[in-house]
Formats: structure tokens, sequence, C-alpha cells
């Protein structure tokens, strides 16, 4: 597996796993499937600003990078991209707006976090220019509006939803779910 910060001489046709780090059992078994389907598996790590509503949750996103490296190359990642924020957005930011969907549901709590889930995805997918890309269906809402963007601007790819890998008490596995108390667990599980 080869870590770069620039995408160059990828082999085509390639599987896609947009990541933001702090990889465990869920993403890999995104890229076991991304492996199934093409002999080149890009798996990207990028902490986007522009889907959080708040500075505080963005500062403390965990950061695993080594562990990251283990997991992507133990699942069969072929190039783990860690693109810079200037090479995702040079110059001026143009928004993607991710419409009526994008505001209800989750949205109304978050607003503006679908607009810049699809804000990155768009530039992640014009670099990587992938022949398949995966997603979790954890991330349900997220699934859809990229799945309506990718329709709406003619990539020419395809997006697979792969169901909700659960750790041992049945709750989905997920980097921000590692930060909740056995009792925030409990919880969580009630939704
Ligand atoms: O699901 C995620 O980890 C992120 O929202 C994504 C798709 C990598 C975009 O930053």
């Amino acid at each position: 597996m080869k870590e770069v910060d620039l995408l160059t001489d990828l082999n085509n046709p390639c599987a896609f796993v947009p990541t933001m780090g702090a990889l465990h059992a869920g993403h890999q078994s995104l890229i076991r499937r991304a492996r199934e389907l093409a002999d080149e598996v890009v798996v990207s790590i990028f902490v986007n600003p522009l889907q959080f509503e708040n500075k505080e949750d963005l500062a403390k996103y965990p950061s695993t990078p080594k562990h990251d490296g283990q997991l992507a190359k133990e699942a069969g990642a072929t190039i783990l991209w860690r693109p810079s924020y200037q090479s995702i957005y040079p110059g001026e930011l143009e928004k993607l707006s991710s419409g009526q969907i994008g505001r209800s549901f989750e949205g109304v709590h978050r607003p503006g976090h679908f607009d810049g889930v699809l804000t990155v995805v768009n530039r992640l997918f014009e670099l990587s220019r992938p022949k398949y890309a995966i997603f979790g269906e954890k991330d349900f809402q997220q699934l859809a509006v990229i799945r309506q963007m990718a329709r709406d601007l003619d990539f020419d790819l395809e997006i697979l939803g792969i169901p909700i890998l659960r750790d041992t008490d049945g709750l989905a596995l997920s980097s921000r779910n590692a930060y909740l108390t056995p009792e925030q667990r409990v919880a969580a599980l009630a939704l």
C-alpha cells in the first residue's frame, strides 16, 4: 500500500472509500468490498472542516494515523490518500447545496452539515475519478444526498451502500461512538 498526499498514476478502474480517519472494522468492511470490485482501492483520509457545525467538535475529532494505515492495508487498500486542505479547496470556496433533503431529518439539527459533505465528496470524486465509491448505510441520509449529487453532476460512477456493522452490544461501529460512556451506549441503543 502506498501512502500519498497527491493522487498520480492511478490504475483504473479504481474503487474509492472516503473516510475522515479513525478507522475501525466498519471502514474495513467497506474497503474489503471495494477490493472485490477493483484491484486499485483508494482510501482517503481527510477531516473536512466544512461539515462540522461546531469548531470544538472538529478540534476533538479523533486522529489515529498509524492505526489507520495498518487497518487500511490489512483490509486491502492499495493507496492511502491523505490530501492537504489546499489540494481539496484551492482558491475560493464554492459550497454545494444539499437542498431540501439536506435540510430535513438530521439536517434540521446540523445546518450546513450535508452541504459540507457534498462539497468535499464532489472534490474527492473529481480528483480520484473512481469507477466505484463505497459508503456505509449507517449514514443513510448522507448516502441519499451523495447519490443525488452524483446524478445531478453526471459523475460516471457506481455508488454502493454497505450494511451497518455493529459492536457486540448492538451499537453501530462509528468513530464518534467510541466517545460514549457505558451509560450513554445503553441510552444510544434505544434509538
Ligand atoms: O462519512 C464520512 O466519513 C464523511 O462524511 C465523508 C463521506 C468521508 C466526507 O467527509
